[in-house]
């Protein structure tokens, strides 16, 4: 792990900025000063209703903040997707509003890096995520899953109030610290998850509480102390591992143990970014697909009949075909429309590295581009009634209405910067909701749907809280 000053060159524009530049289009609408400070201070507290209020206000994009930290907000799909295409050299991923994840992840992640080296850094760590891997962690992942029901159900009376979203998270970090590193790491699932958390609260206080100032300077050396820790915890994989002791293994941190293009602090830094953004991300989503799917009693008894059909007994079979994740559609489809409307993040952000058009508007060089799949998601335009939760709403769709669905259905974004992880984490997703419909009957105890709160991850507050009964005997089951 690497913490360095930022010596980012934001090269930011410093023109007057009237926006008075011949033959480009206009700059973006922007609210009134007082709604301007209003919404900026919302956004980046509780970002929901900032984004709904600037889309419905403003339009799809919409200029925020002022120089040197000027901001704009682009929501509509069409104007996202616009902002895609330009190529990667249009925008920088290692820009100066990046500190606080530079921190966490160390300067030489592939997230906060452009270029030739995000190129090669991402390159190193491609192999682990390929579909034959994947293939192969299936078993795995419906072994653990099934070990945490197991265990919730000896843990937890019948039909007691739960909240899910924990159970979720340890579970999730197990899976992927087994899928990357091995089962020695998963084995410290503990130890990591209560590691990890320290950089996560950092992540989501406020960006003043991030810098290094005198102020967080404790909080600073907290959370560089668990990342040591974390390293230490990798540092001794690596050294097993080099000293032929483990067995040769096909994961992620083999993959860039062995790619010499990487440097030593590189390795580390991949290895803490896959922890930092596979972990808490998949987890926020299992609980928003618990949170919704508990609440439609039909949508989970079509899950369990699914999962009854596909996931056949006995239950730690090793459905390890390909086809077991094509068939699990129903599944598929419930995780589809969770990440639909209640994407991991909110938003994402990218610096135009030069002057840039979007939506029929003029975005400067150095504006901060703040781009929402959240918006995306809920746009008016693409989906029909945008807020209700309809799984079947992918089932059946012409050629038309599929560009339209792919188009505003992006919360993995797109591009050289597009996750990493996108097909790891919808696999995940698809088989532990399967089997949780499988093996749980759960009773949601209030129909409401949770507020999003979190800034970096978008979680429901108070979490996923279900009545929860494990294996009821069923009839022919
Ligand atoms: C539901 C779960 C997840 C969601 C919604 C999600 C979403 C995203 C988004 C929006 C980005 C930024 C794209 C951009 O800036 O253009 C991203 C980047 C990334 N994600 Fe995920 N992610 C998830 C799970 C995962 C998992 C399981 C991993 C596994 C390690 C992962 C690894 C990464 C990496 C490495 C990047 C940076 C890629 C790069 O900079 O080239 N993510 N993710």
């Amino acid at each position: 792990m690497t913490d360095t000053t930022d010596t980012t060159d934001t090269r930011a524009d410093t023109r007057a900025d009237t926006g008075a530049d011949s033959g480009l289009p206009p700059r973006p609408p922007e609210p009134p000063l007082r709604a301007k400070v209003r919404l900026m201070r919302t956004l980046l507290r509780e970002p929901a209703p900032a984004l709904d209020e600037l889309r419905r206000e403003y339009g799809p994009v919409v200029g925020l903040g002022t120089w040197p930290a000027r901001m704009a907000v682009v929501g509509g799909p069409a104007a996202i997707r616009e902002m895609f295409q330009a190529g990667a050299d249009t925008y920088r991923w290692g820009h100066r509003f990046m500190f606080g994840l530079r921190f966490v992840v160390g300067s030489g992640s592939m997230i906060v890096s452009d270029g030739e080296d995000h190129k090669r850094r991402r390159r190193a760590a491609q192999g682990a995520f390929s579909r034959p891997r994947l293939d192969d962690m299936v078993p795995m992942i419906l072994r653990r899953t099934d070990e945490a029901i197991d265990e919730l159900a000896r843990s937890t009376a019948p039909g007691a109030e739960i909240d899910l979203h924990p159970f979720g998270r340890h579970l999730i970090i197990g899976i992927t610290l087994e899928a990357f590193f091995g089962p020695r790491i998963a084995a410290r699932v503990d130890e990591i998850s209560a590691l990890l958390q320290s950089s996560q609260d950092f992540l989501e206080a406020p960006a003043v509480q991030q810098m290094p100032q005198p102020l967080s300077l404790r909080r600073r050396g907290r959370v560089r102390a668990d990342l040591r820790a974390i390293d230490r915890i990798v540092g001794e994989e690596i050294e097993l591992r080099r000293g032929d002791r483990g067995a040769a293994r096909e994961d992620l941190l083999q993959s860039l143990i062995e790619d010499d293009s990487l440097s030593e602090e590189e390795v580390y830094d991949q290895a803490m970014t896959a922890m930092g953004a596979g972990f808490d991300t998949t987890s926020a989503t299992l609980a928003w697909t618990l949170v919704r799917a508990g609440r439609s009693p039909e949508v989970w008894s079509r899950l369990r009949a699914e999962a009854d059909r596909v996931l056949v007994e006995p239950r730690t079979a090793s459905p390890s075909e390909p086809s077991t994740l094509t068939e699990l559609s129903e599944a598929r489809n419930v995780v589809h429309e969770s990440l639909r409307l209640h994407p991991a993040g909110l938003f994402a952000t990218r610096e135009a590295a030069r002057d840039v058009s979007i939506g029929g508007f003029t975005i400067r060089r150095g504006t901060l581009i703040v781009w929402s799949p959240y918006l995306a998601g809920r746009d008016e335009d693409s989906w029909t009634e945008p807020l209700r939760f309809d799984p079947d709403r992918f089932n059946d769709l012409d050629a038309d209405q599929q560009a339209q669905a792919d188009q505003a259905w992006i919360p993995f974004g797109r591009g050289p910067h597009m996750c990493l992880g996108f097909a790891l984490a919808q696999m995940e997703l698809t088989l532990t909701i399967a089997r949780l419909a499988q093996r749980l009957d759960v009773t949601a105890t209030s129909t409401e749907i949770p507020r999003p709160f979190g800034l970096v991850v978008n979680r429901p507050t108070g979490g996923a809280v279900l009545r929860v009964t494990c294996d009821v005997p069923r009839g022919g089951s």
